[in-house]
């Protein structure tokens, strides 16, 4: 099939070179001058496993191209997903304004039938403005469908996760559009992947629900972790004992310095407003996120408590990101834990294995705040070592010579990834969180 992508960021990015890849011809419009000039080199602007490879796979096969001419993107397919940002306004409500600009844009282009589909993560009922806008800006009288199409896929694992979905969500409101859909997704419906078709508002409640509820597995497992540590219970324990309850499940209930990210944090706050404007008060919701900004004001604690006063302290910084194999730093927890001890005037050596140019543009490096390039480097002269982002390379750590850098043997674990056991052995004085 022809199928043209709005945006080339994550969701986008990854939709297109996807469906490239399982033989459709792709069109991708992205606006950002700078991002456009790599694509057509066949480099990712972002970080994402596999990506680049996969890019480059299907240019040299002629299924992907990008442009930044919306008019050719409307004019090459009838399929177009709008994969633009939804990021969050000064209300806490979603910033829809790129999916509406995109909308007008597919509305002034077209001059044929188009299903346009939203993949952007959107309130409920967003597809009703959609299909409004563009009856509103339409040049001609031409028959189209709105649909939703909710994303689910992780970074760092992105190309894996769209390959491999737990479910493929449409919400569609006509029978042609329903065919498109089926046709679309038959490589993945026929090996098995079940493919759930649903009205527009279902599929865009499906995914602000989703993603709020893996937000408060979270929260939920971060206050039985401060619990934990009140009564000298391993968290850890804990979560594998209630892990194995297959209604409850493993996943999401690693304590540590909470949610963060380009999704979680603006969609817990969005749809905690849609509810509200729905008249549906969802405070629970509210105490998720309360829950969730004291993660990081308990890790600054935990140093102080450590270190007395984090004043003229060396420390080193392992993981910035707001999860690993990701350079994306929106939200991450560890933005305001270095803002916090730049104020105290700690003076900081950062190293992250990806993300670092990104940390650059919000935190240029100074004299009290230093990238560097290796991990062993960041501990040098340390007082403390504080794990931010669990990437693998940290798990993978040559202690003694960790030791033998360091001022002073601390290490705080924001993220619970060595045995205390064994890390005290070694003579480190170690803190993690809820575990005895
Ligand atoms: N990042 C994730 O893990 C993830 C997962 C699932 C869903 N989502 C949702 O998908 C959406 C996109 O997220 P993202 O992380 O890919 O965002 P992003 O900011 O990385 O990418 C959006 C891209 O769209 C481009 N763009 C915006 N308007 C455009 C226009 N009119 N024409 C051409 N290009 C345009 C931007 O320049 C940018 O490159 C959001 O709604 C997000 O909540 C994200």
């Amino acid at each position: 099939m022809k199928i043209t992508v709005i945006g080339a960021g994550y969701v986008g990015l990854v939709t297109a070179a996807c469906f490239a890849e399982l033989g459709n011809e792709v069109i991708c419009v992205e606006k950002v001058s700078s991002k456009l000039e790599k694509l057509c080199r066949g480099i990712s602007p972002i970080y994402e496993p596999g990506l680049d490879e996969m890019l480059q796979r299907n240019i040299q096969r002629g299924r992907i191209s990008f442009t930044d001419r919306i008019e050719e993107g409307v004019a090459f397919s009838d399929v177009i997903f709008i994969c633009v940002g939804t990021p969050q306004s000064d209300t806490g409500k979603a910033d829809l304004s790129q999916v509406e600009k995109a909308s007008r844009q597919i509305a002034i282009n077209m001059d044929r039938y188009k299903l346009i589909i939203e993949k952007s993560t959107v309130p409920v009922n967003t597809h009703k403005w959609v299909k409004r806008t563009v009856e509103r800006y339409a040049k001609k009288s031409v028959e189209f469908d709105v649909a939703s199409n909710p994303e689910f896929l992780r970074e760092g694992s992105a190309i894996y996760d769209f390959m491999n979905p737990d479910r493929i969500v449409v919400g569609v409101e006509s029978e042609k559009a329903k065919e498109i859909f089926k046709e679309l997704y038959k490589p993945f419906t026929e090996k098995g992947y079940p493919l759930l078709i649903t009205t527009p508002q279902a599929a865009e409640l499906i995914k602000h629900a989703s993603n709020s509820f893996l937000a408060m597995k979270i929260s939920y497992i971060n206050m039985v972790a401060d619990l934990c540590e009140k009564v000298g219970a391993d968290i850890n324990e804990v979560a594998d004992g209630m892990g194995y309850d297959k209604r409850i499940g493993r996943a999401f209930l690693n304590a540590g310095l909470g949610y963060g990210g380009s999704c979680f944090p603006k969609d817990v706050k969005a749809f905690i407003r849609i509810a509200e404007e729905h008249g549906v008060d969802f405070s629970l919701l509210t105490e998720v996120e309360k829950i969730n900004r004291k993660r990081r004001e308990k890790l600054i604690e935990l140093v102080e408590n450590t270190l007395w006063i984090n004043k003229e302290k060396n420390i080193g910084i392992w993981g910035l990101s707001f999860k690993p194999d990701t350079d994306d730093i929106r939200e991450a927890p560890s933005i305001d834990i270095i803002k916090a001890l730049s104020k105290a005037r700690a003076n900081l050596r950062l190293y992250d294995p990806k993300a670092m140019e990104n940390y650059m543009q919000i935190f240029p490096p100074s004299e009290n705040l230093k990238y560097v390039s290796d991990k062993y480097e960041a501990v040098r002269d340390a007082d403390i070592l504080i794990v931010i982002t669990e990437w693998k390379e940290f798990k993978e750590v040559d202690f003694e010579r960790v030791k033998s850098l360091m001022r002073l043997p601390i290490i705080v674990d924001g993220r619970n990834i060595y045995d205390p056991y064994q890390i005290r052995k070694m003579g480190f004085e170690y803190y993690s969180i809820g575990r005895p």
